[in-house]
Parts: C-alpha cells; sequence; structure tokens
C-alpha cells in the first residue's frame, strides 16, 4: 500500500496527505447524520415509559442544554486549535499529554463501541423490516444470545447444560452477521474517500430528515392533550435518569470537529457545521418527542421501534414501514458519521505516538487512512457481530460527557495560558459558558446508574495501562524526553 506520511498539525494549513474538500454545507450534514439516529428511533421510547413519561421532552431540553455550552467550547476550540484529532488534539494542545490520553481513550469508547452498538441495534431493524416483507433471517445468524453460546460450549465439552440455561437458549443466536456486514461496508465506504462518503451521508441525511417530517405531519392531526397528563409520573429524578440516558440522541455533532483538516475553510465551517447541526437537531428532538407522547400514551411507548410503533397505534402502517426504513437510514448514517470520526482521531494519536506510528499513514490515492480505517472496521464487526452489547448507550454517554467536560475545561484553562492565541470564534459569555457546560455534563454524569461508573472505571484503568505500558514510552513527548541516538 503506497502511503503518505503525515505530520502533526495545529490550525495551520499543513499538508496532511488527507484531501481537503469538505464545505459548511457537507460539515451541517455530517453533524445531522451523526447525531439523529438510535436516540430518538430507539432509545426515546424506553426513557419516556421508564424514566421521565411525557417529561421525556424536558430531558430533551435539559441534555440539549448541556451539549449547546459544550459545542460553544467545541466551536472555539476547533477553530483555534485545529487537527483532526477534535478534543484529544485541544487537551494535548492545552492540558498535556496525560489529559489527552484520557481524552483520546474515552473518545475511542464514545465513537468505537458506539458505532457498534448502533449497528447492533440497525440489524434489528432490517431484521424487523425483511420479515414484514416475507423475508425471515435465521434467528442464529442475527443475533448474540451467551446463553446459546453457554450451552452449545457445555454440550461440546459433554457437561450438563442448566435448566435455566437451556430454557433461555432456546431462541439461539450465536453471531449477528448483518451488524458485522454493515460495519465492514461502511469502512469500505469511508476508505473510498471523504467526498464520497460526505455524499452518501447527505443522500442519508435527506431521507431521514424526510421521514422526520412525515411523522411530524402525521402527528400533528393525532394530539390528545390528555396524553399529558401526568406529565411527570417519575418526578425530577425520572426527567434526570431520562436526559443522562437520551444524552445519547446528541452524540454526534463533536464528529464535525474531527473533520478539521479535510475542510476547505475550517475556521469558520467548523463553528457553523458543529452549532447548526447541533441547534437543527435539538429543535427536532423537542417536537419528535413531545407529539409522541402526545399522540400515544407514554406506557405504550416501551419497544425498540417507538415512533414506528405509535403510527401503528394509530392506524397508519404505510407511515410506520416508512419510518422503520427512515430508521434504518438514519441509523446508517450514525455509524458512518462516528466510524468517520474514530478513525481522524486514531490517526491523530497515531501520529502523536500514543498509538502504533504504522498507523499514521494516508493513502496517497484516496487521501485517507486507510489502515486505521480497516483496523477499526474489523474490531468494531467483531465487537458488534459477537457480543450482546446493544445495550451500552450509557457507557458510552459517560465516556463523552468526561470528554465533553475536559473541552469545556480546556476553553478556560486556554484562555488563561494562552491569552494570545488566535481565536477566529470566541465561545459567548465565557467564562460563564464554558463553566455552565461543565456544570451541566457533570450533572448528567451523576444520574447515570452506579453499574455504569463501575464500567466506565475499567475502562479508564485499561486505558492508563496502555499509557504506562506503550503510550508514554512511544509518544512524541517521551523521545523528545529521550532522544533516540
Ligand atoms: N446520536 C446518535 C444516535 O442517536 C449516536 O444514534
Amino acid at each position: 500500500m503506497s502511503v503518505f506520511r503525515t505530520k502533526a498539525v495545529g490550525g495551520e494549513r499543513e499538508d496532511t496527505g488527507l484531501r481537503r474538500c469538505l464545505t459548511t454545507a457537507d460539515l451541517i450534514f455530517l453533524g445531522i447524520g451523526g447525531i439523529i439516529g438510535a436516540g430518538i428511533f430507539v432509545l426515546t421510547g424506553v426513557a419516556a415509559a421508564l424514566d421521565a413519561g411525557p417529561a421525556i421532552v424536558l430531558s430533551f431540553i435539559i441534555s440539549g442544554l448541556a451539549c449547546a455550552f459544550t459545542a460553544l467550547s467545541y466551536a472555539e476550540l476547533s477553530a483555534a486549535v485545529g487537527g483532526c484529532g477534535s478534543a484529544y488534539g485541544y487537551a494535548y494542545a492545552g492540558l498535556g499529554e496525560i489529559i489527552a490520553w484520557i481524552v483520546g481513550w474515552d473518545l475511542i469508547l464514545e465513537y468505537g463501541v458506539a458505532t457498534a452498538a448502533v449497528a447492533i441495534g440497525w440489524s434489528g431493524y432490517v431484521r424487523d423490516a425483511l420479515t414484514s416483507v416475507g423475508i425471515h433471517l435465521p434467528l442464529a445468524l442475527t443475533r448474540v444470545n451467551i446463553y446459546a453460546i453457554a450451552a452449545w460450549f457445555l454440550d461440546l465439552i459433554h457437561r450438563p447444560v442448566p435448566a435455566l440455561i437451556a430454557a433461555k437458549a432456546s431462541t439461539g443466536g450465536f453471531i449477528n452477521l448483518p451488524a458485522a456486514a454493515v460495519i465492514l461496508l461502511l469502512s469500505l465506504v469511508l476508505a473510498a474517500g471523504v467526498r464520497q462518503s460526505a455524499a452518501f451521508n447527505g443522500l442519508m441525511v435527506f431521507v431521514k430528515l424526510a421521514v422526520i417530517a412525515l411523522f411530524i405531519g402525521v402527528a400533528c392531526f393525532h394530539v390528545t392533550p390528555g396524553n399529558w397528563h401526568p406529565f411527570m409520573p417519575f418526578g425530577w429524578p425520572g426527567v434526570m435518569r431520562g436526559a443522562a440516558l437520551i444524552f445519547f440522541a446528541y452524540i454526534g455533532f463533536d464528529a464535525v470537529s474531527t473533520a478539521a483538516e479535510e475542510t476547505q475553510n475550517p475556521q469558520r465551517s467548523l463553528p457553523i457545521g458543529i452549532i447548526v447541526s447541533l441547534v437543527v437537531c435539538t429543535a427536532i428532538y423537542i417536537v419528535v418527542s413531545g407529539l409522541l407522547t402526545l399522540i400515544v400514551p407514554y406506557f405504550t411507548l416501551d419497544t425498540a421501534s417507538p415512533v414506528a410503533r405509535s403510527m401503528l397505534i394509530l392506524g397508519h402502517p404505510v407511515v410506520a414501514l416508512m419510518i422503520g426504513i427512515g430508521a434504518i437510514v438514519g441509523l446508517t448514517s450514525v455509524m458512518l458519521v462516528l466510524f468517520y470520526g474514530l478513525t481522524r482521531i486514531f490517526l491523530a494519536m497515531s501520529r502523536d505516538g500514543l498509538l502504533p506510528d504504522a498507523f499514521a499513514a494516508v493513502n496517497i490515492r484516496t487521501k485517507t487512512p486507510v489502515r486505521v480505517i480497516l483496523l477499526c472496521g474489523f474490531i468494531m464487526a467483531l465487537i458488534a457481530g459477537l457480543t450482546p452489547i446493544g445495550y451500552v448507550a450509557e457507557l458510552v454517554n459517560i465516556g463523552t460527557l468526561a470528554a465533553f467536560t475536559i473541552v469545556c475545561a480546556g476553553v478556560l484553562v486556554m484562555r488563561y495560558t494562552k491569552p494570545d492565541m488566535v481565536r477566529p470564534f470566541r465561545a459567548p459569555g465565557s467564562p460563564v459558558v464554558p463553566v455552565l457546560g461543565m456544570g451541566f455534563c457533570l450533572y448528567l454524569m451523576l444520574s447515570l446508574p452506579l453499574i455504569t461508573w463501575l464500567r466506565f472505571l475499567v475502562w479508564f484503568v485499561i486505558g492508563m495501562a496502555v499509557y504506562v505500558f506503550y503510550g508514554h514510552g512511544h509518544s512524541r513527548l517521551a523521545t523528545t524526553r529521550h532522544p533516540r541516538s
């Protein structure tokens, strides 16, 4: 494979080997492509039915505020610091290597696990859509049931299978082939080029926005105000639990900042792309979640496809089918954008020597980091195909919230340590805005369950081990400290 060696860049226009072709409109579409997906099409139902009730609309506003304050901070740093490493790069520039590593490790969790988890949701939607037109994919090949695998293994080693495991194994499920396959296909799209990826994403964004418009249009004729009584059946704690869960719906606007080195005019386009895509999606979420709980009772929404289900309940099977197709397309664009962001952050970390240097290469023909794309695609396909991690939204949320908190802190620190840095965009109202961003993000983190904190701690400890045994000794900074002769 012919490669172009890259070098670390800041906000300057150095030749990184990546193709600098994205416009402001591409970035807005990238943001919308990454944001609207499983959060609204899948998680809203559970969050409304079990946590917030009709007050899910408040949950969306609270999470949206956390993201709005953070987005302003992202906008400032993306325009001033630049680089495809996003929050990792800003932390590197302002807070030092170890904090940068922690942020980068968090972002790998955010983008990598979210992509794999969304692929599992996507697979479920595709299976249901095919079933509705009479095509039945075998269950054994479309989901992972750890009980079925355990029963198979016990049988293999001639051990008796406990009755409980046998009962839970009876529905089968060994591998989620569609989930793995879609990730591998997206690897090919991303490897082909950023222009091709942006065009594909734009098409998908158009379809999902059309489907959402259809839902809003139909739902307006079925509003039943009585469905908002009681409005807050689980009280304020329920609203906050809902906010911490559906925060997942907003993840993706930050991926816009990873396009810094592929954007024609990054200092202008990045702040616009980040802020506009977030504002559009927040407005959509508030309208859709409000309507959803106004047209059907909130407790009927405890399903994997609440938006389509509401249309079925109201007697609109064709609209429900179209929403199902829109959801499949929406989830595909989310995977594409998060996967894209993951590869650019991985690239930035490899350039700095915190991950193997072999991945800091860009293909000279496609101008994409093909090695990183294939490696990440392979690992995520394995995770999506072989593990039952469909329900890890909260783990992704806590990692993202931690990274967001550090970005807001980065704005404050760099205003103090680098007051003369050129800032094409300044977050208005600083220091209030970054402080509010930190406050909201920490409040949402504290609203997550203890088990999520424990899982996050495990991820953090693994990350620190990788840093101690690899990154610390191989980084560019280490090479400067101890030059190899
Ligand atoms: N925000 C993205 C989604 O909801 C991750 O699927």
